[in-house]
């Protein structure tokens, strides 16, 4: 079973060293937006040379040639795990997995954000159908690009390993031990329930990097995790 992946959602690499001190093992590790738009490549290069995994969170959204060749260049990274938003399309989602031909990165898409609940899926994206509808919509056309799995909630992990195959990835994050605030996600669950609803990865952020003892933390929510079988 996956460890959990850590999102090192700090702002610079200062920030990264302090956390990663708290650790001696080999962890999974996401590098997201906010700290790839302040240390680039360099930081992933770092972070893969200390042995760690990394998920490689930018989320590409763009026409499909632009996707391809972004791709290509993140493939010599050497990163695990890159994704895309689904919401790009079948021809993106195709093109993005053209560019990492050859590589070892899996790719996966994302469906609907955490963050988001089913009213502003239909305010502000004006999609009619239920928010599950939408992310098993997006899973299967994930799946029929030829896509590794998908980001999505807790809530939809299982009707999406029924829909696309128990091996396709369902990395999910919003994932908030029960004692932990939910800060802005809004389709939160804990560690266990991700297990029992069939996620193969979850994704922290706050519930360890902000803890007061994040290796406690990482812990605890590790054990959680896997010893939910
Ligand atoms: O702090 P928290 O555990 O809420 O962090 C969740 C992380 O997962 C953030 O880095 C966020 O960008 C990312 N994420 C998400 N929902 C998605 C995709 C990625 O929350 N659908």
């Amino acid at each position: 079973m996956s460890k959990p992946i850590i999102a090192l959602d700090f702002p610079s690499k200062t920030e990264v060293e302090q956390f990663l001190a708290h650790y001696e093992e080999p962890l999974f590790l996401k590098v997201g937006m906010e700290l790839y738009f302040q240390e680039g490549p360099e930081l992933v290069r770092y972070i893969k040379s200390l042995g760690h995994s990394v998920f490689l969170d930018l989320k590409l959204h763009d026409i499909p040639n632009t996707v391809e060749s972004a791709m290509r260049g993140l493939a010599k990274l050497g990163v695990d795990l890159v994704n895309v938003h689904a919401a790009g399309g079948l021809e993106m989602m195709k093109a993005a997995k053209r560019g990492l031909a050859g590589s070892e990165t899996k790719l996966i898409a994302v469906t609907q954000l955490t963050s988001t609940s089913e009213e502003q899926m239909h305010s502000d994206q004006l999609i009619p159908v239920s928010l599950e509808e939408s992310v098993l919509h997006y899973a299967k056309m994930a799946k029929q690009a030829g896509l590794d799995g998908v980001v999505c909630s807790v809530l939809e992990a299982e009707a999406i390993g029924v829909e696309c195959g128990e091996d396709f990835l369902r990395v999910t994050p919003g994932i908030r031990p029960a004692n932990v605030s939910a800060d802005d996600q809004k389709r939160v669950a804990t560690p266990e329930q991700a297990r029992q609803k069939g996620s193969t990865h979850i994704v922290v952020g706050r519930a360890i990097t902000k803890s007061e003892d994040p290796a406690e933390s990482y812990k605890q929510i590790k054990n959680e995790w896997s010893d939910a079988e």
